[in-house]
């Protein structure tokens, strides 16, 4: 399916309307696309990046029904093979083609690739191509995904083509987003999974970029944005180091014991005006939890003791946040025990890139009793205190 931009600018690219699990681990419920642009001025040509390799007939097939009989220029945005993984093949295809990327990406492609040295052609930040009537300028633009993530942007038509910035996991027949809540959910679930850990060069990012004058921006993955503002807000919402007035409770219960601990939790909080997320561990979609990190102020690791430690569920529930390096502030880790261990010492080793405030644990034998949901009445009533020292509640 081949969607145009504007005149001369072709998502020429795959759609993939049924992968579930990106990376071995993302979930993808509204599949995706590998989106690759032909740019197609008055003197040369440029295709921006490619598509999956198992993808290759759907690129293949759309360059093949617009007739291109010749690619000037292979920019390669980004060295991961979702989008570089048919270099080799275009290449192949167009042996005049002059493959340009920035050093960086050109020594991962060797690497992951094995394209040789001498088919790149090295630019840096603010060079420029013309392809007669249309010029592109490249942005660097690290860690929005890899380090050697760069953007390109068509000056004439006003196109930042943003590589994995700004993307989202769905497949659409449409070119620009539309139902906009489904896209912002999975753009902040790609967001919550792929970029979080970046935030800060993420906003210097955002400052960068938002000095072109955009129209449009064409990441590789999901739809266009014909109205730029609306994605690069949400970003910014996204990255606001001011966290929400939200505690998420993330819990693995055996016997339903740590379960009758954070529904009382749940229930403390809520009466004191903090809203409540809670996620079962041994049941939730990741990238719920991850969107759910996004926000939140505070998170509550539950877990019974298990084998001595924590439960496998809830140890990688706890690494997965650490990984994903969210804005909250606060944290605390309590369960139920039958007659000891450290699960608190593995769980509180599993958070430690967080800087998180940490209650002290609490953990209770068996079945919470009167003097234990006392316990969680402090933990809420801190928790309550916390949030209103940070001027969310
Ligand atoms: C497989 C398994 C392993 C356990 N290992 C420990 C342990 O090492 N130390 C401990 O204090 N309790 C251990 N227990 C007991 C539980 O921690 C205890 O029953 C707790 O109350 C369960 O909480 P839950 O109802 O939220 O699952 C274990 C229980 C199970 C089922």
């Amino acid at each position: 399916m081949i969607k145009k931009l504007t005149e001369g600018v072709y998502n020429v690219g795959a759609i993939d309307w049924d992968r579930a699990l990106f990376d071995e681990i993302v979930q993808t419920p509204q599949g995706t696309s590998y989106n690759a642009y032909l740019v197609v001025g008055s003197e040369k040509t440029a295709l921006i990046d490619t598509v999956e390799p198992f993808k290759w007939e759907e690129l293949e097939s759309n360059l093949k029904q617009l007739n291109v009989k010749k690619i000037d220029y292979l920019i390669s945005n980004h060295a991961e093979q979702d989008h570089s993984g048919c270099i080799p093949k275009i290449l192949e295809m167009f042996p005049e083609v002059k493959l340009i990327t920035n050093k960086k990406c050109m020594q991962f492609e060797m690497d992951l690739l094995h394209i040789p040295e001498d088919r790149f052609t090295i630019i840096d930040e603010g060079d420029t191509i013309s392809l007669g009537d249309k010029t592109i300028e490249f942005i660097m633009t690290p860690w929005v995904h890899w380090p050697e993530t760069m953007s390109s942007y068509l000056i004439e038509d006003k196109i930042l083509f943003s590589c994995d910035f700004f993307g989202s996991h769905v497949a659409t027949s449409y070119t620009f987003a539309k139902y906009y809540d489904k896209v912002y959910h999975e753009a902040k679930r790609y967001y919550a999974e792929i970029m979080m850990p970046f935030r800060n060069f993420i906003e210097k990012n955002i400052k960068k970029v938002e000095q072109k004058d955009i129209k449009i921006i064409a990441p590789s993955h999901g739809p266009a944005f014909d109205n730029p503002e609306y994605i690069i807000n949400a970003y910014k919402e996204w990255i606001d180091p001011t966290p929400a007035n939200m505690a998420l409770i993330l819990f693995v219960s055996m016997h339903e014991s740590t379960r009758k601990m954070v529904e009382y939790l749940a229930d403390a909080l809520e009466s004191k005006g903090v809203d409540v997320k809670m996620r079962n561990l041994t049941t939730a979609d990741i990238g719920e939890v991850a969107m759910d990190l996004v926000d939140v102020a505070t998170i509550v690791l539950a877990s019974p003791i298990v084998l001595a430690g924590a439960h496998p569920n809830a140890v990688y529930g706890a690494y997965l946040a650490n990984a994903l390096r969210p804005k909250a502030r606060f944290g605390a880790i309590i369960g139920s025990y039958g007659w000891g261990g450290k699960a608190a010492d593995v769980l509180k080793a599993n958070l430690s890139n967080l800087k998180l405030e940490l209650y002290e644990p609490v953990y209770i034998k068996g079945l919470p009793k009167a003097d234990d949901y006392s316990k969680l009445d402090e933990l809420a009533e801190w928790i309550e205190t916390k949030h209103k020292e940070i001027g969310v509640l």
